[in-house]
């Protein structure tokens, strides 16, 4: 299937300089907690990691309380709750892993910010993807604001939601045409669409439209995925400086040792 066009956002995170926006994160966390959560888990994220710098950079009481208030909703994927020295089943704490939550076969979301990718080609060239990244957090922004009403073609009661981002999923064969295309992009999720926009107040008074939502989410499941960026992006631009400097050194001292031959 084909997905349709993917937007780039301006992250505070892109580019050789971009880190992570604290306020961000920290609305991210609220929706994911408030909302992806009931179905989808994120067991590669130790909560502990809520209070790193460079991240939602929760105070470490927070943090705390927030794991042991956490909702388990899965008990099954969850027998490391059950504490044999106790002989009785704990609440999370903070050295403990955001539960993994497979009741609805939602995919766990710590790495599907870089599982996906927004941008494409041209030709599979990957030019779009050298200028604006691999675009996991964009092609998130992007599923979770394209629902759309089901097009003409399909059958009233075919099963899942319209997303014209979404292209792995079902398609009626009534919207294929002779040549075998695919007449309308994208196809039908199994996922309801879980934000409408002003599904949560945020404390900072930022704004909770739609697409405010999906980015703060999306941000936030970056740096699940990768929330070591700043640190990663700092020493590959020191890897730069350092050989763009050695490499001055080296043809200084090429031109100095060849110099009596010339
Ligand atoms: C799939 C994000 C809330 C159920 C997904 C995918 C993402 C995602 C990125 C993977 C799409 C792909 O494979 O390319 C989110 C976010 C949420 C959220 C950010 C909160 C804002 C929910 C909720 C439910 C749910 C509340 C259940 C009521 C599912 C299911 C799938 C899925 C069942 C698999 C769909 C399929 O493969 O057809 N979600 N989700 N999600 N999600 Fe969510």
């Amino acid at each position: 299937g084909e997905s349709g066009h993917i937007e780039n956002v301006r992250f505070s995170f892109d580019g050789p300089f971009g880190t992570y926006d604290q306020n961000q994160l920290q609305r991210g966390l609220q929706i994911y907690t408030e909302v992806c959560s009931a179905c989808h888990g994120l067991r590669y994220v130790p909560f502990r990691t809520l209070a790193d710098e460079g991240g939602p950079g929760l105070p470490a009481d927070q943090v705390r309380a927030y794991a042991l208030s956490f909702p388990i909703m899965d008990e099954g994927a969850n027998m490391h709750l059950y504490d044999p020295d106790a002989g009785e089943l704990r609440g999370l704490s903070e050295n403990d892993h955001f539960p993994a939550n497979n009741a609805m076969d939602a995919p766990d979301l710590s790495l599907m910010a870089k599982a996906r990718a927004g941008f494409h080609g041209p030709y599979g060239l990957g030019i779009n993807q050298f200028f604006k990244g691999i675009g996991g957090p964009e092609y998130i922004v992007s599923l979770l604001t394209t629902y759309e009403d089901p097009p003409a073609c399909a059958p009233e009661d075919f099963p899942g939601s319209y997303n014209t981002t979404f292209a792995a999923g079902g398609f009626p064969a009534e919207c294929i045409d002779e040549h075998g295309r695919h007449m309308v992009p994208g196809s039908w999720i199994g996922m309801a669409p879980p934000l409408y926009g002003e599904d949560v107040e945020y404390a900072d008074g930022h704004s909770n439209d739609l697409h405010h939502e999906a980015e703060d989410v999306a941000a936030f499941l970056m740096w699940a995925a990768e929330p070591k960026l700043a640190a990663r992006k700092q020493a590959g631009l020191t890897g730069v400086v350092f050989l763009a400097i050695l490499s001055v050194l080296l043809y200084l001292t090429n031109k100095r040792i060849w110099a009596p031959v010339k």
